[in-house]
């Protein structure tokens, strides 16, 4: 689950520079370590004697850059990666670019090799050796061995070593992106099988990379490879089109248009024009911001202005999907399935009708209820998530209808789904996600409220909830929860309850708490308590409770009075202040997007605790925004 950057093109005088640039806007995928290795056949002032140059480093890429320091690296061919560490501890040795026992073929990775107990053990009965315990490792002494048993001569031409590259890709089981560079064929070949890449294409250089935004810095013609398909990138050559779905591999030219293009079924169009983000999309910074979490949470406002004013024509197509369908699912991972278990009570409410739910890792277990007439609803920021793609997946496989809400356009899930709903909250640089879990609260209202044949009404209800958002940060929202969070950050525990709608705000709470500021937090729906997780509550205590101006409200106040008495120290967030707050947040009552307004205090608390406790929030550790690998 990582990031993946290569490039093949006119000779830069510091390669470096590329790497390093390209690699931080991929950080978001992994930053247990980074590492790039430049390939250029004839030596460099900054070539080390008895290797390529070849930088690698553990943690994040400023590390990296700091490892570099001055080195000039000129070069016209490399790669780079940066990780999150799946098999092999987060070190140097384990981190990518990987090397075969010559040196001259090189692997950066992404995916789960699930064979490679079995091939490393094969690999080192032949005498090759080991130098670090990645699965990623075997891909280089596979295409090693490939490329001697097909040639008895050190010059290989690239259609080989792409053919070489092409046996060792069929060897791996699993959901796998290789990219794989030689310094003899001055090429870089690349094949994928459900982990994504890309190629992009600029009158300088052919690149490759794992995500579209990274790519989209230096072009915006893209060639989108599908499952089984790959690329042969090599110096002064147009990039040749790989086909690995059989045994023998097919290699044909990708085609040209009259217009210089490089075009053909598989050239998606700049896939921004598709978005609300401006062409092509912002990359973007912090501003003012200290940090990309606190940016994004003061988005929201603006976030759900858009999604009110939402185009009519793609909501009422999914909306009349869900009506059509016979029996509706609904999945996704971490905080995207929150907001997809808040969408089964939204549509439970508001269009009377039963929907499903289960979380994207557990969905493919669930496969078996699925039939042609059945609709998947598939919620993801990246549309990325392995899990949910695999969810997708099963659907696929009982010819099931496939809806995607998504953040990222051109993304594997927007191009796996049958109909797609762009979430319009621009790029989210933080690790945790705020804005495009509010995004998806949004359009899971909307089409709720569109099925109950009332999208005016929901329309005015997220504007109402877009201006709700914008007074409380202009009231001083930011200061009141940081000042709590200096209250908070020493404490060990803390608990979050909601009812109803908020059930699932509660839960999405403790996971932001958790994963900025690592304090355990625990998100209960609140009648659950007395049934165990009171045990839990000490003296002190902090417990959040959300109570909302609904139905839930008399039922959500006695469980705070129970954990009360207990000794737990009150947190309320909802639009009236009651006895039993010890603290009150204050939001306004906005119905049914009541979860999308109470929401954004904990989100700032979260922030906040991370500020106080020393950490940085946009990078939690072990977490990776997106997370590509099962
Ligand atoms: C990772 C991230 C979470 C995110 C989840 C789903 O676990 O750390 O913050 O909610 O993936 O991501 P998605 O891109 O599918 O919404």
């Amino acid at each position: 689950m990582c990031g993946i950057l290569g490039y093949v093109g006119e000779r830069q005088d510091n390669l470096a520079t590329f790497f390093l640039e390209g690699l931080e806007r991929l950080e978001y995928r992994g930053y247990d370590s980074a590492g790039f290795a430049v390939l250029d056949r004839n030596g460099h002032a900054g070539q080390p004697p008895n290797g390529l140059p070849l930088f690698k480093e553990v943690g994040p890429v400023g590390q990296l850059a700091t490892k570099v320091g001055r080195s000039q690296l000129p070069g016209s061919i490399g790669i780079g990666h940066t990780r999150w560490a799946t098999h092999g501890g987060v070190t140097v040795a384990n981190a990518h670019p990987h090397l075969d026992c010559t040196g001259s073929i090189v692997v950066v990775h992404n995916g789960i090799i699930e064979n490679y107990q079995s091939l490393k053990q094969q690999l080192l009965d032949r005498g090759h050796r080991f130098t670090s315990d990645t699965d990623t490792e075997v891909v280089a002494h596979l295409v090693e061995e490939e490329l001697a048993s097909a040639n008895d001569t050190p010059d290989y031409a690239p259609s080989d070593f792409a053919a070489a590259v092409h046996r060792a890709f069929r060897q791996l089981h699993g959901l796998n992106a290789i990219v794989v560079g030689s310094t003899e064929a001055a090429s870089l070949a690349l094949f994928r099988l459900g982990s994504p890449l890309a190629v992009g294409l600029n009158g300088v250089a052919a690149l490759v990379s794992s995500d579209l935004p990274a790519l989209s810095a230096y072009t915006d013609r893209v060639l989108l490879l599908d499952d089984g398909e790959g690329a042969l990138l090599t110096l002064d050559q147009p990039p040749v089109r790989l086909d690995a779905r059989s045994d023998t591999l097919k290699q044909q030219h990708f085609s040209t248009r009259r217009n210089g293009h490089l075009g053909s079924a598989r050239q998606s169009d700049p896939p921004w024009t598709h978005s609300a983000c401006t062409t092509p999309p912002p990359v973007a910074d912090k501003g003012a911001y200290p940090h990309f979490m606190l940016k994004e949470i003061h988005e929201q406002a603006e976030v759900l202005a858009r999604i009110a004013a939402y185009p009519a024509a793609p909501i009422s197509t999914a909306a009349a999907m869900i009506e059509r369908a016979f029996g509706t699912y609904f999945t996704a991972c971490g905080t995207a399935s929150y907001a997809a278990l808040e969408a089964t009570y939204l549509f439970s409410h508001l269009a009377r009708k039963h929907v499903n739910f289960a979380v994207g890792s557990e969905f493919y277990f669930l496969e078996d209820f699925l039939v042609p007439e059945s609709l998947l609803v598939a919620a993801s920021q990246s549309g990325e998530t392995m899990d949910t793609i695999e969810a997708v997946r099963a659907a696929k496989r009982h010819d099931s209808q496939v809806m995607a809400l998504v953040n990222v356009p051109g993304s594997s899930l927007t191009r796996l789904a049958d109909y797609v709903l762009d979430l319009y909250a621009g790029p989210e640089k933080a690790v945790v996600s705020t804005k495009a879990y509010t995004a998806k609260l949004g359009v899971f209202l909307l089409l709720a409220y569109t099925v109950a044949g009332e999208q005016a009404p929901g329309r005015a209800v997220l504007q109402q909830a877009s201006v709700a958002l914008s007074d409380l940060f202009s009231n001083g929202l930011d200061k009141q929860l940081r000042r709590l969070a200096g209250e908070l950050a020493a404490h060990e525990h803390l608990f979050t309850i909601g009812r109803d709608v908020n059930y699932p705000t509660a839960l999405e709470a403790a996971l932001k708490i958790k994963e900025t500021s690592y304090i355990h937090a625990e998100g209960f729906a609140g009648g659950e308590l007395k049934h165990g997780v009171i045990a839990l509550i000490e003296d002190g205590t902090p417990c959040i409770v959300f109570a909302a101006q609904d139905r839930s409200r008399a039922a959500v106040l006695s469980n705070a009075i129970e954990m009360r008495s207990r000794g737990a120290t009150i947190i309320g967030i909802g639009p009236e202040r009651e006895d039993v707050f010890d603290e009150y947040v204050h939001v306004p009552d906005v119905g049914y997007a009541s979860p999308i307004v109470s929401v954004v205090p904990a989100q700032l608390l979260a922030y906040h605790l991370a500020i106080e406790r020393g950490l940085n929030p946009d990078k939690p550790r072990n977490l990776a925004k997106s997370v590509t690998v099962k």
